[in-house]
C-alpha cells in the first residue's frame, strides 16, 4: 500500500526512500560507537606498508604510541614517518603513552605474577586511552610493528578491554607484513620445504632444544643467540637484523660457521644502536 510522508517545506513529496535513509541516519547516530582499528605497518621498510593499511591510517582521528624507553626512540620515529608519508590530511592527533613498568621476579611464580600485574596495567592504561581520548564515535588506532597477530600483546589486550565492555568499542585489525616475510623475502628462500611444516617460536622456547616435528624453525625475541646452544652440524641459519631499515644486515650458511660471525654482528649493532631486532631461520638440511 503507498504511504504518503507529506510535503518537505519547498513543497517536494518525502518519498519512502527519502524515509528510509532518514530512519538509516537516526539508526547509525543511535549506534555511534567508539572504533579502534589495529594496524600492521610492516616491520621497518615503510613501502612494506599495505594500501588497506593506507586506507586505514586515513580513517583515523587518534594514533596510540605506545612507547618503552629512550633507547626505541627510532621505532617511535619510523611509525611518525609511517604516518608523515601516508596520511593525507593530518588533521590526526598523536597520543604517547609510556609503557608500563615490568619488574622481574626472581621466581617463576614471581615472574607470572609480575606480567599479571604488567598486563593489568597496559588494559588500564588502554581503556583510559580509548574512553578519555576518543570522542563518542572516535576512531583510534593503535600501529603494530610488522603483523599485529604475531608476539605482539596488542591485539589480545584490545580483545579482553572489548569483552570487559566498561568501555564500549568496535575494532578491526589490519594485517600487516612481518618480520617473518621480510626475513625469507630477503634472503629469497621459501619458508618451508615441499609439505613440511614451519614453527614460529622465540629465544626463551628454542632453549628447549629444536623440535622434531618442524625442520623449518623461525625464531623472534632471541637477545641470547640461542642457535649455538641448539643447533649444530646439518642445520643452516638465516639470519636478519634490523629487516627493511638502512641498517638492515644479512647473514646465511651453516651454523657451524656463521655462528661467530653473527654474534659479532649482534653484538656490535647492538652497542652501536642502543637496541636490536633480529629474527632467524634455522633449517634441517
Ligand atoms: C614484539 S615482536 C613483534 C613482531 C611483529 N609483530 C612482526 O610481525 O614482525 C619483536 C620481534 O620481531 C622481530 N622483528 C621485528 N622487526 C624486525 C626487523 N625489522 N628485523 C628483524 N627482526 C624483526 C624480532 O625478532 C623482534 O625481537
Amino acid at each position: 500500500m503507498h504511504q504518503t510522508h507529506g510535503t518537505k517545506a519547498d513543497g517536494t513529496p518525502i518519498t519512502d526512500e527519502m524515509v528510509d535513509a532518514m530512519a538509516d541516519e537516526a539508526e547509525r547516530g543511535y549506534d555511534a560507537v567508539r572504533k579502534v582499528s589495529i594496524i600492521g605497518i610492516g616491520a621497518g621498510d615503510p613501502e612494506q606498508v599495505t594500501v588497506q593499511a593506507v586506507k586505514a591510517l586515513n580513517a583515523v582521528d587518534v594514533f596510540f604510541v605506545v612507547t618503552k624507553g629512550t633507547e626505541q626512540q627510532e621505532l617511535v620515529d619510523l611509525r611518525t614517518a609511517v604516518l608523515e608519508r601516508y596520511v593525507e590530511q593530518p588533521t590526526y592527533r598523536v597520543v604517547e603513552v609510556r609503557d608500563p613498568e615490568r619488574s622481574r621476579g626472581e621466581t617463576a611464580a614471581e615472574q607470572r605474577a609480575a606480567v599479571a600485574a604488567w598486563r593489568d596495567a597496559r588494559a588500564e592504561q588502554y581503556a583510559a586511552l580509548i574512553r578519555d581520548e576518543l570522542g563518542e564515535d572516535g576512531h583510534g588506532a593503535f600501529l603494530a610493528w610488522g603483523d599485529p597477530t604475531l608476539y605482539e600483546s596488542t591485539l589480545t589486550i584490545v580483545t579482553e578491554l572489548a569483552a570487559r565492555a566498561h568501555v564500549a568499542f568496535d575494532y578491526e585489525v589490519v594485517p600487516g607484513i612481518s618480520a617473518v616475510s621480510a626475513l625469507a623475502a630477503r634472503h629469497r628462500i621459501p619458508l618451508n620445504r615441499v609439505g613440511g611444516a614451519v614453527q614460529v617460536t622465540t629465544g626463551r622456547r628454542l632453549a628447549g632444544g629444536l623440535t622434531a616435528d618442524a625442520d623449518d624453525i623461525v625464531v623472534m625475541l632471541d637477545p641470547s643467540c640461542t642457535f649455538r646452544e641448539v643447533a649444530g652440524e646439518g642445520v643452516d641459519i638465516y639470519w636478519g637484523a634490523y629487516l627493511g631499515t638502512a641498517d638492515e644486515t644479512l647473514v646465511s650458511g651453516p651454523v657451524t660457521e656463521v655462528a661467530d660471525e653473527i654474534e659479532r654482528v649482534r653484538a656490535s649493532e647492538k652497542e652501536r644502536k642502543g637496541w636490536i631486532f633480529d629474527t632467524y631461520l634455522l633449517r634441517r638440511k
